[in-house]
């Protein structure tokens, strides 16, 4: 935290650098990030708002889950969307993974990029973009897999991957309570998943059935009850599969709310966890199988950093995180969660507090925990990755809906 103090002795007395010297660090910290030299960074010295990650929390959630799965006898094909990041997909792997689940096409070419592989796209592929992108990645990739709810995007990729004398693997998604997508039960996904074992291109690789809405449900118990409700239709499919003799290779879905029920349930072969690895306020608040008011499975690992740039009113401080940061009343402050979290504007955003309660400085950091992982990591470039105050790495948060190529 910088305090008024700090600022002035380094101008006036200089204890450690002097003021010329101090502004010239601060100018060139862009070009040494870029170069990796990461001496003597810390994060007060950090632009603000910017994402930290706290390394050891980050480390000790990716073990949790992957011990978990291990132990339960269940497959982890790690969700990216929440960190769009092959630094910490590399990390999911490499503790055990088997692979990895995207929400777009750039997510996965972003990824397939960089090595990794049994990458799962789970938004079908529609329209001539994602379709041709899809069936270069099949080529390259050739354990790359996506999700298809319709025939008719099953004939799509058939025709395009003909023409290109490659197959795609093909996992059908079957509905599961969320109305996004999925194709009812039953029949009409068995009819599909004949459809796309017919197609001459097409390698019928598995099923999914994402419980989208049970993720979020207050209370282990109720939660439960939601997921094998909508697993219902999932698992009555992958029964009628097997008696038609239809390849089920895979089972997947699952979410970090219900990692502890579809690891008991057995519906799932493999489950699509990703939030785990920083976890947000909006999961903290679903309550945990052992305590049914927070959900602290895995710990809060990412922050985004922010600083008192006005303080001219009683209870209340204005910070640089507002509407841009994807800022949210959900968010809290870490260190003070009786204090409130307001938006003030694009560039504004507030907090503020009781009497009795320490309040903020201006220039002092404020850490605050985002909503929703997936909103506020799109409008970041990268990570600031800490052990304890020190900076210790960067990561480049990429495949964001800002690039180029979505
Ligand atoms: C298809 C799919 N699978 C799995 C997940 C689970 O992710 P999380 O663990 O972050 O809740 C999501 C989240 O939106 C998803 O869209």
């Amino acid at each position: 935290m910088i305090s008024r103090r700090t600022v002035c002795a380094s101008l006036i007395a200089g204890p450690a650098l002097s003021a010329a010297a101090d502004t010239k660090r601060y100018a060139s910290l862009e070009a040494r990030f870029s170069r990796g030299d990461l001496r003597d960074i810390h994060k007060e010295d950090l632009p603000t708002p910017a994402m930290v990650v706290d390394l050891d929390l980050f480390e000790s959630n990716v073990k949790k889950m992957a011990e978990h799965c291990r132990a339960a006898g269940i497959q982890l094909r790690s969700h990216v969307k929440v960190h769009k990041s092959t630094d910490i997909a590399k990390r999911q792997v490499a503790s055990g993974a088997n692979g990895l689940t995207c929400a777009t096409v750039a997510e996965c070419e972003l990824m397939a990029g960089a090595g990794l592989t049994g990458i799962l796209l789970t938004r079908q592929p529609a329209g001539k973009n994602n379709i041709h992108r899809v069936v270069a990645l099949a080529k390259r990739e050739p354990t790359f897999a996506t999700v298809v709810d319709d025939p008719l995007v099953a004939d799509w990729l058939q025709d395009c991957a003909a023409a290109e004398k490659t197959t795609v693997r093909t996992v059908v998604d079957v509905f599961a309570g969320l109305k996004r997508h999925g194709i009812e039960a039953g029949q009409p996904a068995i009819d599909l998943a004949k459809h796309v074992d017919r197609s001459k291109n097409l390698k019928l690789a598995g099923w999914m059935g994402y419980s989208g809405i049970a993720a979020h449900v207050p209370g282990w118990p109720d939660r439960k009850a939601r997921s094998l409700g909508d697993l219902a239709g999932l698992r009555e499919t992958v029964r009628l599969a097997k008696a038609a003799g239809l390849p089920v290779e895979v089972v997947t879905g699952g979410s970090t709310g219900t990692y502890n029920i579809d690891s008991e349930t057995k519906d799932l072969t493999e489950l699509q966890a990703g939030s785990y690895v920083f976890m947000d306020t909006l999961y903290k608040v679903i309550g945990g199988k052992r305590d049914p008011k927070v959900y602290d499975d895995f710990a809060m690992a990412l922050t985004v950093l922010s600083t008192v740039v006005s303080a001219r009113h009683p209870k209340l401080c204005t910070i640089d995180a507002g509407n841009k940061a994807l800022l949210r009343t959900t968010d809290e402050v870490k260190g003070h969660p009786r204090m409130k979290v307001i938006n003030q504007g694009a560039e504004y955003g507030g907090i503020t507090w009781e009497d009795g309660d320490q309040g903020f400085k201006l220039g002092d950091r404020v850490e605050i925990y985002p909503s929703n992982l997936d909103m506020s990591t799109n409008c970041y470039d990268r990570y600031y990755v800490a052990r304890g105050e020190k900076i210790v790495d960067i990561w480049p948060i990429m495949g964001r809906s800002g690039a180029a190529q979505r």
